[in-house]
């Protein structure tokens, strides 16, 4: 749809950005945090070098003061379980809580609004030891730690972010490390795992409306629309297979609270349907969503599945992420779009059609969470840091929202990923993101100094026109 004129950005329009506590915080064994997976597990691509990160634990007033600068309405960061919670001693961590608090009073006082996101990849490495999220009663130590954040920041926090990415969490497990024995969980596995997770975020969401707390609360997937690679009506099947599988199951579960039909065929085709007590139909229907946010980065184009063995491949240039299954898609390529450094897709039409797609589907506020171009910055001589191609990026995604509330739909803030320079899920620290500079690479710590990139005072801009005109 072509329109005469677009859409002005809502006047309260929450433009931010984000980042993670593992990939952020640093300060791994300090004040009474307790080892996460991420801790323990193998890292094998770019550097393991989460335990320093960005070192936000220790910079989290300047950085926030520079979010200040940048002109930012909203920070999202993930709080760390393992920083509230020493569940093996049965107790709640002071100084983890008071870290918390003093991240969120710094936004509060500089006027950014802190959105929260829950559980960011980062499992207590002790509940990991018990079986991790493939045993049930890791539902409960969840509950029992997001009561604690209810009860310590449920006055302060307006936006809580339930999990992050669990489609990625299932079903690229590996772009979160390989646990000490090398072996990820099997498929059958895994799918009991997104049982139990999508048990638990329902469980938070039904606490927190019983709580009757001020904010709003919602889960934060990685979505994408998928193309067909051609008109052949198999490619249509095989595409429609994947954005049902990849997105929509996840969202079904927890927007509508049941599984949805064709991934509820496909899990009792394969034998992988999980185990389900007779209370787990009314828990899931229990928690609905006030708002859905998406991560969002890629399309994906999809050709039907040969299933002759040849359907599954390595993303281009990343041998963690597994592409394509037997029986349904194998993954194609988009002559149509460009791609980044690192081989990644870059579609901001196909933000617009994403956004479509899912405001048709639930007819919910939706928050984009993440969206971001990693590249390999580099510091210039006289101290510039020229990411153009990052401004490109962000610029045409913001079109492509501004396009998408044109349509009507209701998008309420853009959280670009990442804030400042964060360590990546699984290619290390010199694929960088964000708008400030964080003086390190994945040889060294040197000094950690923020500097600000060319995006930074390109999207202050942006920020302060509400918009990009
Ligand atoms: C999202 C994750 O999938 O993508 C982030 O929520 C991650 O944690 C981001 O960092 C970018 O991915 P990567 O693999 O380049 O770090």
């Amino acid at each position: 749809m072509q329109y005469k004129q677009l859409s002005a950005f809502p006047e309260k329009f929450l433009w931010g950005a984000s980042i993670s506590a593992y990939q952020a915080e640093g300060a791994y064994q300090e004040d009474g945090k307790q080892p996460s997976i991420i801790d323990k597990y193998q890292h094998t691509e770019g550097v393991a070098n989460f335990e320093f990160a960005s070192d936000f634990y220790h910079h989290y007033k300047e950085d926030i003061q520079l979010f200040k600068e940048l002109g930012l309405k909203a920070f999202r960061f993930s709080i760390a379980w393992t920083r509230i919670m020493d569940i093996e001693n049965n107790k709640t961590n002071q100084k983890g809580i008071a870290f918390y608090h003093q991240v969120i009073d710094e936004c509060l006082n500089q006027g950014i609004e802190p959105i929260v996101t829950m559980y960011h990849f980062d499992l207590p490495y002790f509940l990991e030891e018990q079986g991790g999220w493939l045993n049930r009663e890791t539902i409960d130590y969840f509950v029992d730690y997001v009561q604690v954040l209810f009860a310590e920041y449920g006055d302060k926090v307006n936006y809580w972010l339930t999990i992050n990415e669990q489609n990625t969490m299932i079903l690229h497990p590996g772009a979160i490390g390989l646990p000490p024995s090398g072996e990820l969980p099997s498929k059958k596995e895994l799918f009991q795992i997104n049982h139990h997770v999508l048990l638990a975020q329902a469980k938070v969401i039904h606490l927190y409306h019983q709580l009757k707390l001020k904010g709003k609360i919602g889960p934060a997937i990685n979505l994408t629309a998928m193309y067909q690679a051609t008109s052949s009506p198999e490619d249509a099947i095989a595409a429609h297979n994947w954005e049902t599988l990849r997105g929509w199951s996840f969202l079904d579960a927890a927007v509508r609270g049941k599984y949805n039909y064709l991934f509820e065929n496909y899990l009792n085709d394969r034998g992988l349907y999980p185990k389900i007590e007779a209370e787990d139909q009314a828990i899931l229907s229990s928690g609905k969503p006030d708002f859905i946010a998406i991560n969002y980065y890629s399309t994906a184009t999809i050709a039907a599945s040969k299933n002759d063995g040849s359907d599954v491949s390595a993303r281009a240039g990343d041998q963690q992420i597994m592409l394509g299954e037997e029986g349904v898609y194998r993954a194609a390529e988009n002559p149509y779009v460009d791609k980044t450094p690192y081989g990644w897709v870059v579609d901001p039409t196909g933000l617009r059609l994403t956004l479509r797609k899912l405001y048709d589907r639930y007819d919910l506020p939706i928050l984009i969470t993440e969206n971001g171009y990693g590249a390999p910055d580099i510091v210039e001589e006289d101290g510039r840091i020229n990411d153009q191609d990052r401004i490109d990026y962000l610029a045409k995604h913001i079109l492509a929202i501004q396009e998408a509330l044109t349509d009507g739909v209701d998008v309420f803030g853009y959280l670009p990923w990442s804030a400042i320079d964060v360590v990546s899920t699984h290619q290390g620290f010199n694929k960088r993101y964000g708008f400030i500079y964080v003086d390190r690479t994945d040889e060294g710590l040197k000094e950690l100094k923020r500097m600000k990139k060319e995006s930074f005072f390109w999207y202050q801009k942006v920020i302060a026109r509400n918009g990009l005109a």
